[in-house]
């Protein structure tokens, strides 16, 4: 059965939400679901904005048939190949052997490594700055490499001053009904799976992103129709200043993300002595422990945190496995402008700190600060001065710049 709203009196969201889905991408877990937008505008030519994922199909073509009565859209704009988005391309195409695809040439060359419907006839190819007049509407194209595949591109409807912007300012989370980011309190309940979103999808390409925000800064925006989530009406500087600070690296908030691998607890009971310490002199702390709580929340918060401490278990000569995978994800995402401090264990030779700062090395403005504290299999009495001495350090550094 259709289900859809609309955005304006000419433009419906026709996408649908997707509850069940356990990862996204299959990695990213997915506690709030996710939705798969879709948007058709009713002009002397219609035009959908991107298919959906398969698991929605039914309630996307559905609305298609219901709004448009049977009759074929004119225009299907491909600004993502990426399956969440085009995996029922083929089925539309079966169903609408009409529509012409608007894409751009990588796109095309993407939808014929996806697809064997015959992509070459069917499409209207575009470039940077190309136009394309629906009626009443007046679209145009630019390109978005990298946010977050290499073929994306977004539109601009310079009639409503629409930017439909692909993945970016998508978030996780269904949309409970609402369908505009001012119908829920976005700050409070969406911004941390939109942080997580951006963060672990879109993350590594933070000097991309702010091409893209650079270009949209050109056009006068008054509403942004992403890909998954919200659509965006009222208070754009919201998201779009969360952008410009995810996108450069930098830290949303003073405070200390402690993350904790350890084995058998002790690495972990220094960490809590440095977590109480530290609010002891009024700095945030979010203490993680990186074996129970998936990477992708953990990568969210150290975009989010300026001070980063790894408190680690030496493991195997190496580091604790469940840290290492994180530290090689915050490597993979191009982790930047972090201050980073070391807890690490060791029963026999510790090293976990040694090879962690190895990796962090890799990235970009990574300032390591205090001292590496040690613990041999168990904190002693006699450490927790030193272990003070990197709390007052941290806190110090901290509070100074507040
Ligand atoms: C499978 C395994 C391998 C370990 N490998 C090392 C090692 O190579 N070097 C070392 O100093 N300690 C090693 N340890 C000891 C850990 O670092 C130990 O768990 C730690 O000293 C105690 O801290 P925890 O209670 O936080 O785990 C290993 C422990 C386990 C269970
Ligand atoms: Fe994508
Ligand atoms: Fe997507």
């Amino acid at each position: 059965m259709h289900c859809f709203r609309k955005v304006k009196d000419d433009l419906i969201f026709i996408g649908a939400n997707d509850r069940r889905l356990a990862l996204f991408e299959h990695v990213y877990p997915l506690p709030y679901g996710v939705s798969y937008n879709s948007y058709l505008l009713l002009d002397e030519k219609t035009a959908i904005f991107d298919c959906v994922d398969k698991s929605v199909s039914e309630v996307f073509f559905s609305n298609i048939e219901y709004l448009l009565k049977g009759k074929s859209p004119d225009y299907l704009i491909v600004q993502h190949m990426e399956p969440d988005h085009s995996a029922t391309l083929d089925d539309f195409i079966r169903r609408y052997p009409d529509t012409k695809i608007v894409c751009n040439a990588k796109t095309l060359a993407m939808i014929k490594q996806y697809f064997g419907f015959d992509a070459d006839s069917r499409s209207i190819v575009v470039k940077e700055g190309d136009a394309l007049s629906t009626g009443r509407h007046n679209l145009s194209f630019y390109m978005a490499p990298m946010v977050h595949w290499p073929e994306v591109m977004v539109t601009y409807d310079a009639t409503d001053k629409i930017l439909f912007s692909a993945d970016a300012f998508g978030i996780f989370g269904s949309m409970d009904g609402a369908l505009f980011a001012d119908e829920v309190d976005f700050e409070k309940d969406y911004m941390d799976e939109a942080r997580r979103y951006y963060t672990n999808i879109v993350g590594k390409y933070g000097p991309q992103t702010l091409a893209l925000l650079n270009k949209a800064a050109s056009l006068d925006i008054r509403i942004i129709c992403p890909l998954h989530g919200f659509v965006w009406r009222k208070d754009l500087d919201i998201f779009i200043d969360k952008y410009q600070k995810w996108g450069s690296y930098t830290p949303e908030a003073k405070g200390a993300l402690i993350l904790v691998g350890s084995v058998y607890g002790n690495t972990e009971n220094a960490a809590d002595i440095l977590a109480s310490r530290l609010s002891e002199a009024g700095v945030k702390v979010a203490v993680r422990d990186v074996s129970k709580t998936h990477f992708s929340f953990i990568l969210s918060d150290a975009f989010k945190y300026s001070h980063i401490v790894f408190a680690c278990s030496t493991y195997n000569n190496g580091i604790f496995t469940n840290m290492e995978n994180l530290v090689h994800d915050f490597v993979a995402h191009n982790l930047q402008n972090r201050k980073v401090s070391y807890i690490q264990n060791g029963s026999w030779v510790p090293a976990s700190a040694k090879l962690i700062a190895e990796q962090m090395q890799k990235l970009k403005n990574m300032e390591t600060l205090g001292e590496v504290f040690t613990i041999k299999s168990s904190l002693k009495e006699e450490q927790l001065p030193e272990l003070y001495a990197l709390a007052d350090a941290i806190a110090k550094d901290i509070n100074n710049s507040l």
